[in-house]
């Protein structure tokens, strides 16, 4: 069989800093575990504007389609902030995202142990989190149609359609449920049935759904609002979130505070298997390009590192070395190793983007 493929898209701010760190990791299981992938690196936001005045060129898309899995580092920064709209570095995302169809974005929020007096909540509201918020990708207000700035009379307006057919439902709701299965069994749908038709179909669709389907799951729904108060009031009350687009972007931010830095967080965005199998992939941590650490060598990798670890497990088959790597960054926390997103502890020196990669590497030596 051949190497599974990778394509490294590092971006902008801090992502390619912290994706020399996973370049690192990826040698190491090549090396020690015989795992070779085929890695091409690539240009994606304003890195790509900067080259070729498009935050995605086509050839780099067309890449993008024909390897195994992609990894993202972060696009965007305040340079980029005067750019039409159509060339932000944010449409190079998001239309890897919506091309690729990667409709499930799988983000799983989970407080390491060491880490639990980092979240601004109490620590045994968030000691031992492990929740996954599965977040509809490719639909929603994100792409609904009409959108746009209109004149109507005097004035302009501004307009952005959320739109849901049920086929979208119901795919996103199957990774959801089936994700359930492989966890603790429980799937919460969140939407404002409440106030739009749109949530009104989801909650129908996601029952249906679950009732033909997946009847052994146990399924709760809830208003989104009260979905983010339940979150921060407490959040282990879940096992899977499953929601659209808007609100899952917004959630997930949510959840990624209670574990105490968006620096841990990585990310999957999964589509339909494609000819070999393997479901069409795309690997990010959540957190941005954070302009204003960037180029200091002070940005955490491994929220990073953490989404090469979701590749090793969703895309190349490699669960036992994925465990291996996430036992890794465990380790490693646990022996105070903290990068400057994570101080506060008396006494303790921060380390570098690069110290954090030296230490997961030693805990993978360790690990043989
Ligand atoms: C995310 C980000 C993106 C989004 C931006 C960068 C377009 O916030 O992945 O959560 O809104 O989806
Ligand atoms: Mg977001």
């Amino acid at each position: 069989m051949s190497n599974p493929s990778l394509l490294i898209l590092p971006g902008d701010g801090i992502g390619p800093e912290v994706m020399a760190q996973v370049r690192r990791i990826i040698d190491w299981f090549g090396d020690k575990r015989d795992l070779k992938i085929d890695v091409s690196e690539d240009l994606v936001g304003g890195a790509a504007y900067d080259a070729h005045g498009t935050p995605l060129h086509d050839d780099t898309m067309a890449k993008a389609q024909e390897v195994d899995a992609v990894l993202l580092g972060a696009v965007g920064g305040p340079k980029y902030d005067v750019l039409d709209f159509s060339v932000k570095p944010e449409r190079g995302l998001l239309r890897l995202r919506k091309e690729m169809d990667l409709y499930a974005n799988l983000r799983p929020a989970q407080c390491f142990d060491a880490l639990a007096d980092f979240s601004s909540l109490k620590r045994d509201v968030v000691a031992g989190l492990d929740i996954m918020i599965v977040r509809e990708l490719t639909s929603g207000i994100y792409f609904g149609e009409p959108r746009g700035i209109f004149e109507e009379g005097n004035e302009r307006v501004g307009i952005n359609t959320q739109r849901y057919t049920e086929s979208e439902i119901e795919r996103v709701a199957r990774s959801a449920f089936e994700l359930a299965r492989r966890r603790g069994n429980k799937v919460c749908s969140m939407e404002k049935a409440n106030v739009m038709e749109s949530g009104i179909l989801w909650r129908e669709v996601v029952q249906k759904v679950h009732d033909e389907e997946y009847a052994d799951v146990e399924l709760s729904h809830m208003y989104a609002d009260a979905g983010a108060m339940q979150l921060c009031r407490w959040p282990k009350q879940f096992d899977v979130i499953v929601t659209d687009n808007l609100f899952g972007d917004l959630l997930s931010d949510a959840a990624a505070m209670l574990t105490g830095s968006l620096g841990m967080l990585p990310s999957a965005s999964l589509g339909a298997p494609m000819a070999n199998g393997r479901p069409k992939a795309m690997y990010e941590p959540v957190h941005g390009s954070a302009p204003d650490i960037a180029g200091q060598g002070k940005a955490n990798p491994i929220a990073c590192i953490l989404s090469f670890a979701m590749a090793l497990r969703y895309s190349f088959d490699q669960g036992a070395e994925a465990d291996r790597l996430e036992a890794a960054v465990a380790k490693v926390l646990e022996d105070g190793v903290r990068t400057a997103d994570l101080l506060g502890e008396e006494g303790v020196e921060p380390v570098s983007t690069e110290g954090m990669g030296d230490a997961v590497l030693a805990a993978l030596d360790a690990s043989l």
